[in-house]
């Protein structure tokens, strides 16, 4: 598990190598003109460091999410050594500017993975190193990875609990304040955020994130 998590960057395989280009306007997936653009316009700041894109399946959040992280990352590794060739697989450990990318069910899971590690540990049946490994790469998502996808924010509900909010909450707190940046994509309109999550946190993203919704299309059935 925590090889599969340490070596790479953890974007799907199919959008390793996406860059803006790659969303079509038009065509078969009826890529919005205005998302095309907005998505070119964002860029991260301390004081606004989030990009929530928000909309129905199936159109082009993941691929966005991803491509905006191959974008800023090109934009702000060197050239030089540090530079990560297109094509080419390095640790988040490795890269100058580290970025990441994980779904949200698989954060939360992986939180409460290192309580039963630690629960392990202190009974004395499990490596505490494979626990320190674990504590450390959770610990740099939230204080050293500079730009972190949160895919899907809203799929993990359906195992809601005070745990998985606390946690989501503490990781986008814990980003703004050391100034990094995060990009989420959600089916959830963020008008329900604070029914789903909280008052406080719907109003922290609405003030620290720029928010980019997706057309509708005829049939779809939530209004965004
Ligand atoms: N405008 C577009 N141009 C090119 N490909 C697109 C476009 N919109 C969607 N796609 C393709 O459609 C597929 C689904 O896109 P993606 O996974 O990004 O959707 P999503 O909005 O994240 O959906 P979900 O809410 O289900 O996660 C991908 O293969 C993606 O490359
Ligand atoms: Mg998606």
């Amino acid at each position: 598990m925590t090889d599969r998590i340490l070596v790479g960057n953890g974007i799907p395989a199919a959008f390793r190598f996406a860059f803006y280009d790659d969303y079509k306007e038009g065509g078969k997936h009826h890529g919005s003109v205005r998302v095309a653009k907005e998505i070119r316009e964002w860029w991260p700041t301390v004081s606004c460091p989030g990009l929530l894109l928000v909309g129905g399946p199936g159109k082009g959040k993941t691929l966005l999410a991803s491509a905006a992280l191959n974008e800023l990352q090109e934009h702000h590794s060197p050239r030089g050594i540090n530079r990560i060739p297109r094509g080419e697989r390095l640790s988040y450990r490795q890269m100058k500017w580290p970025v990441y990318f994980v779904q949200m069910a698989e954060y939360i899971e992986l939180q409460l993975q290192m309580m039963k590690l630690h629960d392990g540990v202190k009974a004395g049946w499990r490596d505490p190193e494979e626990l320190q490994e674990l504590e450390n790469f959770l610990q740099n998502l939230k204080t050293r990875v500079k730009l972190l996808v949160l895919d899907d924010v809203g799929k993990e509900h359906r195992t809601a609990s005070r745990f998985a909010i606390d946690n989501f909450d503490l990781l986008l707190r814990t980003r703004f304040n050391n100034g990094l940046f995060t990009i989420i994509t959600s089916n959830l309109p963020l008008s329900q955020w604070g029914n789903e999550y909280s008052n406080s946190m719907q109003n922290f993203i609405e003030r620290s994130f720029t928010v980019i919704k997706f057309p509708r299309r005829p049939g779809d059935r939530i209004l965004y």
